[in-house]
């Protein structure tokens, strides 16, 4: 039980005597550099003086979206802006983009706790790399790539798109990883079997997956059908990027959020209180060594829960299944499209192309579920029953009516980066 770095295992006491030393620099740091963060600490009458233990951190003012978006573009970086070296943006449904900037300092240690993650994976010094996430303001390419390079490994900078070239470089370079969304993993095998090749005899041995929730039906399915581990990888921007936790591939049971870097809270949604570790909430982070743009008390709106360590003493986090934004209220029932994806995956006819159309008939709201067939199984006209079976095991898990539209091969839209799982047609009211 060895990681890449020697804290990673250290004793508990290490960690939380290292994370008090690191949260009361930031908070300095964060106060006496960012306008905004000194507006809301005086606002909720708190001074990084009242830090004295990690449980003060409660007192602390959340950061937002909202707050990145009220001070775009650069008004949260704690450093001129002569000192950010790189800067990347989300999109967001709506509005303007979420931008973060990082000095040489910040992608060095970017850098480090992605090699670091591709390590806990099963990456070692000497292995190939083929990144399919995508380059550009979207930090899953340059940090997966980073930290493939730092770990030592041969880089393969192929981005997202152009599958069928995805399928060529794999076989004619022969990688042992490949980094990139599950959904277009799915689209990579898909090809492999397009042009008559065996996915399964593919050199690949490890996945290194992120950046949506997939399922651990998701996973099965991916290292069946590779023949292959499939290993969890998350970050979010705001934080740093991919690299701010990851699972062992030794053990596959929740990812191991690199503590020493990123400090995690779980609270309730509603009411902001912070949870006992175990109880199911909101991801909260607060940056323990960014310069560029800390982050304090970020809320990350992803729900989930932390565990305890395993493979290492750091905490786990369990999968995320989903963001608070993803979920959906139908007729009362609360659902995220991680709870289909899962039901979908326990028919050996269904593939886990799919997405979720939300409708309104009259008052009342209507689900369609379109799934693609497997090619072997599908039968125009003739799914019905394989249909039925579905949405009564969804019915019985969520408690959800649904329509069920098991779709030829190919027919439900291929994602490069992201899947869009939940198209909602209702009216606004
Ligand atoms: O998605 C960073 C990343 C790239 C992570 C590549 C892993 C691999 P953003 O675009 O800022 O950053 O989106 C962050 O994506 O808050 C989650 O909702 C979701 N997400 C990221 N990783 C996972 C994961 C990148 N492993 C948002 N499981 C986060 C579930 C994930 N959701």
């Amino acid at each position: 039980m060895r990681g890449f770095d020697a804290i990673e295992t250290a004793s508990r006491d290490e960690i939380a005597a290292l994370q008090l030393t690191r949260l009361s620099a930031t908070l300095r740091y964060a106060y006496a550099n960012v306008a905004h963060y000194k507006a809301a600490f005086d606002a909720a009458g708190v001074h990084p003086d009242d830090f004295k233990c990690l449980e003060d951190l409660a007192k602390l003012p959340f950061t937002t979206k909202h707050d990145l978006r009220a001070n775009y573009p650069f008004g949260m970086f704690a450093v001129p802006r002569e000192q950010i070296v790189r800067v990347h943006a989300s999109s967001g449904t709506t509005g303007k983009p979420t931008v973060v900037g990082y000095t040489a300092k910040d992608i060095e240690t970017w850098a480090h706790v992605a090699a670091r993650s591709i390590y806990a994976a099963g990456g070692r010094p000497g292995m190939m790399v083929h990144v399919a996430y995508g380059y550009g303001l979207f930090t899953g390419g340059l940090g997966a790539h980073y930290g493939a390079e730092r770990l030592g490994c041969t880089v393969v900078p192929v981005s997202g798109g152009m599958t069928e070239r995805q399928v060529q470089l794999i076989t004619d370079f022969k990688p042992d990883i490949i980094m990139v969304t599950p959904s277009y993993m799915l689209a990579i095998m898909d090809e492999f079997q397009r042009q008559g090749l065996d996915p399964r005899a593919s050199s690949l041995k490890i996945g290194i997956f992120g950046a949506e929730p997939w399922t651990n039906a998701m996973r099965t399915e991916i290292e069946y059908g590779f023949a292959m581990d499939a290993v969890d990888i998350y970050g979010l921007s705001e934080v740093i990027g991919p690299g701010v936790a990851n699972e062992c591939i030794e053990t596959k049971d929740g990812l191991h959020i690199w503590e020493d870097h990123f400090y995690p809270e779980i609270i309730d949604p509603e009411t902001g209180a912070v949870l006992p570790d175990g109880s199911k909430g909101e991801l909260v982070f607060t940056s323990l060594t960014k310069e560029g743009m800390p982050v304090i008390r970020y809320r990350t709106r992803d729900l989930t829960r932390l565990l305890p360590g395993t493979a290492r003493t750091m905490r786990r986090m369990e999968k995320v299944t989903g963001r608070s934004d993803d979920m959906v209220i139908v007729r009362g029932v609360n659902m995220f499209p991680s709870q289909i994806e899962e039901q979908l995956l326990k028919s050996e006819a269904l593939t886990g192309h799919y997405h979720i159309v939300l409708t309104r008939e009259g008052r009342m709201d209507e689900v369609a579920v379109h799934v693609e067939a497997r090619p072997e199984f599908y039968a125009p006209g003739g799914m019905d029953m394989e249909a039925a079976v579905v949405m009564s095991r969804i019915k019985d898990t969520i408690g959800l009516t649904t329509r069920v539209v098991i779709e030829a091969p190919g027919a439900v839209e291929r994602s490069v980066g992201k899947a869009r799982r939940l198209v909602d047609r209702r009216p606004r009211d």
